[in-house]
């Protein structure tokens, strides 16, 4: 839809990215503290869960009961302990393992429990303070095959995580993340670069598949910090140089290439894209990465999950490391950077693009993330169970 209501055609179409993301993946979809015993309504891929936790255990089922349609999400953890969940309307009560019904509590203990009587059951795991979501057609990956590496091994890292909502499709704010120059133009002023004379623009893009399949990684050589533009004078304009008084750092670098402190710890590249939505930007220290995980809600909205993960160094430098983030990065680049993406993320028209040379890193995610997609392997289709329950009941409503 756009702003005034109106149905627009998927600009997306031709490029395959599919508008309810890439299934068959983990995907990030609440923080773990806000998950009580309480059934909480989650919506990922376009798909209605209802999560809720028991006996410390997490269940994630399909939001919608297969009675009368009630959702489950109104329902309760009426026996405490037994892991399962009962529809608020007429009491079917759910395993929250299986999703198999196992009790239509109105109807007695005698009722019949057909296998048709069940919702589906998502794997679903708590780790790194949020809980995971595995949506897809096939059995579940292992969570951690899903994971960089700096998520994954709690071990060698810590970090923190946030989240936002963004109101638009996924793929514009994944496309945002791919390394496409945006960040020298719409970030130059904010407080951490304001000082700083412009980061190179104008360089040459690159993208090279991962070893390991699972993504792509940028980098950019060459580039300028300012240039003269026939008729309308410099860039940056003298109105926002003349508080530039830092001294470039790094510059001369590829940029977004790994330097050699992160090459050491086994990653190709300082930014990449890995499926199914995630973009990884590290420190040339190889020390600090934030990973930026791209939820799909719905068409329309999207869940930005943000972990920023330091290398586990001693006590004191992980002190240090959380104050950081406490103190500058959350507010810098959680809060800060997105809130001048999601400005314009949420406002743009969707629409034919007109692509260019910047575009190669945008350009390169898609096709290989429609190319590279995990894909269920070939189901041989069983028959159909007949098991409709004899409707011959005279019970009254
Ligand atoms: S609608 Fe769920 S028990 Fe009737
Ligand atoms: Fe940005």
């Amino acid at each position: 839809m756009d702003a005034a209501g109106h149905q627009v055609p998927d600009p997306y179409a031709t490029t395959g990215v599919p508008q309810l993301g890439l299934r068959n993946y983990w995907y990030p979809v609440l923080a773990g503290w806000r998950l009580r015993r309480k059934p909480r309504a989650i919506k990922i891929l376009g798909e209605e869960i209802v999560l809720y936790r028991d006996a410390g255990k997490i269940y994630a089922l399909s939001d919608r009961c297969p009675h009368r349609g009630a959702r489950l999400s109104q329902g309760k953890c009426l026996y405490p302990g037994s892991g399962t969940v009962s529809c608020p309307y007429h009491g079917w009560t759910f395993a929250g393992e299986t999703g198999q019904c196992i009790a239509k509590i109105m109807e007695g203990p005698d009722a019949a429990l057909p296998r048709r009587s069940h919702v589906k059951a998502y794997p679903v795991r708590e780790h790194l303070g949020a809980i995971w979501v595995f949506v897809g057609d096939m059995e579940a990956v292992p969570l951690s095959d899903d994971l960089p590496e700096c998520l994954a091994d709690t071990n060698t890292w810590h970090g923190f995580s946030t989240w936002r909502t963004y109101r638009c499709n996924w793929r514009i704010l994944k496309d945002n993340l791919c390394h496409d120059l945006h960040a020298p133009f719409l970030h130059r002023n904010a407080p951490e670069l304001l000082l700083q004379p412009i980061f190179p623009y104008a360089a040459q893009i690159s993208a090279t598949p991962l070893k390991g399949g699972k993504g792509i990684g940028y980098s950019a050589r060459d580039g300028i910090s300012s240039a003269e533009y026939p008729g309308l004078g410099a860039f940056p304009p003298p109105q926002e140089s003349w508080y530039r008084v830092l001294k470039p750092v790094g510059r001369g670098q590829e940029v977004g290439a790994a330097a050699p402190a992160v090459a050491k710890y086994g990653y190709q590249f300082r930014q990449s894209s890995l499926l199914p939505g995630i973009t990884l930007i590290g420190r040339p220290s190889g020390n600090y990465f934030t990973c930026r995980w791209v939820t799909p809600i719905d068409a329309d909205t999207t869940l930005y999950y943000s972990f920023s993960m330091f290398r586990r160094r001693g006590r004191l430098q992980t002190l240090r490391d959380r104050l950081a983030w406490i103190f500058w990065l959350s507010w810098m680049h959680d809060w800060l950077f997105s809130e001048q993406d999601k400005r314009i993320l949420e406002k743009v028209v969707p629409g034919r693009e007109l692509l260019s040379r910047s575009d190669i890193g945008v350009v390169a995610w898609r096709r290989f993330a429609v190319a590279h997609a995990r894909r269920p392997p070939d189901v041989t289709s069983e028959p159909a169970a007949n098991d409709e329950p004899a409707l011959h009941s005279t019970a009254a409503e």
